[in-house]
């Protein structure tokens, strides 16, 4: 394939240099003539591991050009990968500038240029940028081109000093596009990497980015939190951790990492208040961890809040343990959320497979007691009871009794906690996801 790569920066000259080595045909372009100038030498105009030679290969063979008109790299070319900055502006948004700037470049190439062989030209964003972009911002300007053209996000994955291992092996390659077109050019243009391309929705595929990248640096933090409480405590942080990592089970896991309700139960918030203490005894500023108390709290009010919004009475609260199966009410968030719930005037009627208040016995009594002394009254026996005249069903459970009775009577409003209730449900039009 000929492949225009606009911006010859760390991710674009990789980029470049390894597509070249595997066969394609390809041009890059920048505005800046010093970096175009290495690459024609021979060199690559950022320091990255292997990419000298790499580039050197490319340009002796023929398969690597630069320029700095992108009616040379755009003209005849099947697709445009566009690797320019995406830097922060004013208050932190991303600065758009210059990927507008290029990719208005490009469509003015296609406007007035011979097209590809293929007719079909693919613009595809590898910068990071905010998710909406390719929708607002890229596609109106390939859109009514004389040439049929897609639009497409790809994000990229590489770290800067393993940047060329990394490109023949990345984590994931993810193409976001709708465009069918463009999801096979991409699967073409990436066959020599032995990877499934995974064509998803646009918005999902410029999200992926900004969710690996937080996650990495949450990472970071959690553990520089972790060892500055630690070191004062007389504790090896990275004996602890080297540990914690051993645990591919619940740590180092997909666990705990699907979007649902707030955590709660009898160990998570009362070991992390501990923890908290600890670190103000200590003199140590936890605010990562701190934050996540308040990011739980967050959850529930949200949950309150959306009910509130549905203008109900009547709130069936389906599930009331902290998990499933479960009959442990110990810092339940269902159990503060029926609390809330109830406080605000609504009627709540409750019910959950396993729990029964008479069976319920010391601290996990006492707990309930405390804070839903009337919870005998509240329970119902089947979920159809407490489906009843509800106006709104908030639903953590997913036994099949709770799906049936669903989708046999579902109020005008299902809010869904956990995103396991299945399509039956999830088609139902009152439907709501807790964060999708
Ligand atoms: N650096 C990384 O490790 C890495 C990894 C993954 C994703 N990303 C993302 O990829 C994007 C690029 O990052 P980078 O570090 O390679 O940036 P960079 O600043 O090193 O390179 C960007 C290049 O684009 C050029 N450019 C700007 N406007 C242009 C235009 N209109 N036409 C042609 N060239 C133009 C600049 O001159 C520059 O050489 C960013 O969005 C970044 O967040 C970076």
């Amino acid at each position: 394939m000929k492949v225009a790569v606009v911006g010859l920066g760390y991710v674009g000259t990789v980029t470049a240099a390894c597509l070249a080595a595997n066969g394609h045909d390809v041009w890059g372009v920048d505005v800046d003539v010093v970096k175009v100038d290495d690459i024609r030498a021979g060199r690559s105009p950022v320091a990255e591991p292997g990419l000298d030679a790499l580039v050197a290969d490319g340009v002796a063979r023929g398969s690597l050009h630069a320029t700095t008109s992108c009616e040379a790299a755009v003209e005849r070319a099947d697709v445009s990968l566009v690797c320019v900055g995406t830097p922060s502006a004013a208050r932190g948004a991303a600065d758009l500038s210059y990927i507008r700037r290029a990719v208005e470049d490009i469509a003015a190439v296609l406007r007035t240029c011979a097209p590809p062989a293929s007719g079909h030209h693919s613009v595809v964003i590898r910068s990071t940028v905010p998710p909406g972009t390719v929708e607002q911002v890229v596609t109106p300007l390939v859109a009514d081109l004389p040439v049929a053209c897609g639009a497409a996000m790809c994000p990229e994955f590489l770290r800067e000093g393993s940047g060329i291992a990394d490109f023949y092996q990345p984590p994931l390659i993810v193409v976001g596009t709708a465009a069918d077109r463009v999801g096979s050019a991409l699967t073409e243009l990436f066959g020599f990497l032995e990877q499934p391309v995974q064509v998803v929705d646009v918005r999902v595929a410029e999200a992926l980015k900004y969710a690996c990248n937080a996650f990495h640096a949450t990472k970071v933090s959690f553990v520089n939190e972790l060892a500055r409480l630690f070191r004062l405590l007389g504790v090896d942080s990275r004996e602890v951790m080297s540990l914690f990592c051993q645990d591919t089970v619940l740590n180092i896991s997909p666990s705990y990492l699907r979007p649902g309700f707030a955590f709660g139960g009898s160990c998570l918030p009362k070991d992390l208040r501990s923890l908290l203490h600890l670190a103000r005894m200590s003199g140590a500023d936890l605010p990562l961890l701190a934050g996540t108390l308040a990011t739980n709290e967050l959850v529930i009010n949200e949950v309150v809040d959306r009910v509130v919004a549905c203008g109900a009475r009547t709130v069936a609260l389906l599930g009331l343990s902290f998990k499933m199966n479960t009959d442990d009410l110990r810092e339940s968030p269902n159990v503060e959320l029926a609390e809330r719930l109830i406080g605000k005037g609504f009627e709540v009627r409750i019910y959950d497979q396993v729990v029964n208040p008479s069976r319920l016995i010391g601290a996990n009594r006492r707990y309930v007691e405390s804070k839903l002394p009337h919870l005998g009254r509240l329970l119902t026996q089947h979920p159809d009871e407490a489906l009843r005249g509800a106006e709104v069903a908030v639903v953590s459970a997913t036994d099949e009794a709770v799906l049936g009775a669903l989708a046999a009577s579902a109020p005008a409003h299902v809010i869904d906690l956990s995103g396991r209730l299945g399509q039956p449900v999830e088609s139902l039009p009152g439907y709501e996801g807790l964060g999708w």
